[in-house]
């Protein structure tokens, strides 16, 4: 199952072939130091991440994979990211070994979590010189497994003894499908199961998988507030390089390469491709190609997150006058966009639903477009259900959860997300827009090609909300006051 044969670069491979060359180039390396880590932070909290699905799932044999790189073409890869899943019940980080996978075995009571992964290859072996994918030469040497058993606290294995586990496995077993196709295939034809049509069972844990991770423990909370400061200094690094964003053609991507190395310095990358939208761009929601001008007297939507080394990620969003100053008009709408925010906000503690978050700052994005006379009804008429006239300047929604995904537990039920009851320890975005096309005729000339989104990251606690990211500035003089000390 460990399949460690490299992939095709025969016909420009000049690896030696001798024995001679084995001999010489496996010999006279030094021994080397052993060091055994104490438990990392993580190792506790994963391990009672890990009790809870045990609970949920007794007596059946729990298969989380971390999962493969991505091909980007032919032998090249685009950089591994375990499955989050995974992630989240090992507490491996970045130095997570490639194709790993965590077994959790039922012994009676609860179950027994294994991780196999591909320990270290001797000097003597060829892999170690001559595979460009895994080999020390290449990549790096991999942790031994004492170390990673020290480090994480958990049971190791080599990942070569994994298939004697798969083969030990029943119809009653529980993979996260997502996470290893080649795996997921493969032990789908051992266990009987239709390809590409999940057991009913992989999707109940799934589910549980996601809805465990609704509510964060003292560490994630912990890994969020690193990242939205780290995303802070990469607001700050874009700002002070506003001079440079102007005079480029794609200006767009001086803003987005900036919070880039800011990510790559202070976290592990970017948690989601960085929306770097100026001018009518911020009306595309999505917009990350990146590869427009920003002109003197813009707003520029800058959505961007740090994900540091655990995974976890921030997700904010400004929209930040280039020049300055807002206009009256950019004001304008600044000013209705953050009332929606400041709004939803002021409704978050224990006890509401999710839903209730986005139906206040709609409440204020329905009144605004109806006082502009945007709406051919009033702003209670558009707010029925089978009207929603103000959606036409706002079709996303308001908030998502947040944490090792930027879209965080996206398999829980309904009930458990949108319908679900907000818990202290949740965290969520708050973040309302307006958007106004730029060939759109219900608003005048003036709006079009405007938009702007405010997005702060919220967690839940006992008796309210906390803003994690209130310090990267987000009222108009704020935000005048931030571009005006950077030198502008
Ligand atoms: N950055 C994507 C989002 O705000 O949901
Ligand atoms: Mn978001
Ligand atoms: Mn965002």
């Amino acid at each position: 199952m460990a399949d460690t044969t490299p992939r095709a670069t025969s016909n420009r491979s000049t690896t030696p072939g001798s024995s001679t060359f084995k001999d010489f180039i496996g010999s006279q390396w030094a021994d080397r130091e052993q060091t055994i880590p104490e438990p990392r932070e993580q190792a506790a909290f994963a391990a009672e991440r890990r009790a809870r699905i045990s609970e949920l799932h007794p007596g059946r044999t729990i298969v989380v994979p971390a999962g493969q790189a991505k091909v980007r073409s032919n032998d090249c890869d685009y950089p591994f990211r375990p499955h989050s899943t995974f992630a989240h019940l090992t507490g491996w980080g970045t130095d997570t070994v490639v194709g790993s996978v965590l077994v959790m075995t039922p012994n009676g009571s609860g179950h027994d979590a294994t991780l196999y992964f591909r320990a270290t290859a001797g000097r003597d072996s060829e892999e170690f010189y001559a595979n460009p994918e895994i080999g020390e030469f290449w990549v790096g040497p991999r942790p031994s497994l004492d170390a990673v058993a020290a480090d994480l606290g958990l049971a190791t294995a080599d990942l070569g003894s994994f298939s004697d586990v798969a083969d030990g496995l029943d119809a009653s077993a529980l993979l996260v499908r997502e996470a290893d196709d080649d795996l997921t295939r493969t032990l789908d034809a051992r266990l009987g199961s239709a390809v590409g049509g999940a057991p009913a069972t992989d999707d109940v844990l799934a589910r549980d998988l996601s809805e465990q991770r609704l509510v964060k423990d003292a560490y994630e909370v912990g890994e969020l507030r690193k990242a939205v400061d780290a995303t802070k200094h990469g607001f700050d690094d874009v700002i002070a390089d506003f001079d440079a964003v102007l005079a480029h053609q794609r200006g767009e991507r001086i803003v987005e390469g900036t919070f880039n190395r800011r990510a790559r310095a202070d976290g592990n990358t970017v948690g989601y491709d960085t929306i770097a939208a100026s001018g009518h761009h911020a009306c595309i929601l999505h917009w990350t190609r990146n590869d427009g001008a920003v002109q003197p007297g813009d707003l520029i939507l800058i959505d961007a997150g740090v994900e540091v080394d655990s995974f976890y990620t921030a997700d904010i969003t400004r929209t930040l006058p280039v020049s300055g100053t807002f206009s009256p008009v950019q004001r304008m709408v600044y000013d209705a966009v953050l009332e929606a925010a400041d709004a939803a906000f002021a409704i978050v503690k224990p006890g509401i639903t999710f839903r209730q978050v986005h139906a206040t700052a709609m409440e204020v994005i329905a009144r605004k477009t109806a006082e502009w006379g945007f709406l051919p009804v009033s702003a209670e008429e558009s707010l029925e259900a089978d009207n929603q006239f103000h959606r036409r300047y706002m079709v996303h929604g308001t908030s998502h959860h947040l944490g090792l995904d930027v879209h965080d537990c996206a398999k829980a039920r309904r009930e458990m997300y949108i319908d679900g009851v907000v818990q202290p320890g949740m965290v969520f975005t708050i973040e309302p827009g307006l958007y106004f096309q730029q060939d759109d005729l219900t608003v005048p000339a003036e709006f079009r090609g405007i938009g702007v989104r405010i997005e702060d990251d919220i967690l839940v606690t006992e008796d309210g909300a906390e803003n994690l990211s209130i310090g990267i500035p987000r009222t108009p003089s704020d935000v005048e006051a931030w571009i005006a000390r950077s030198g502008r």
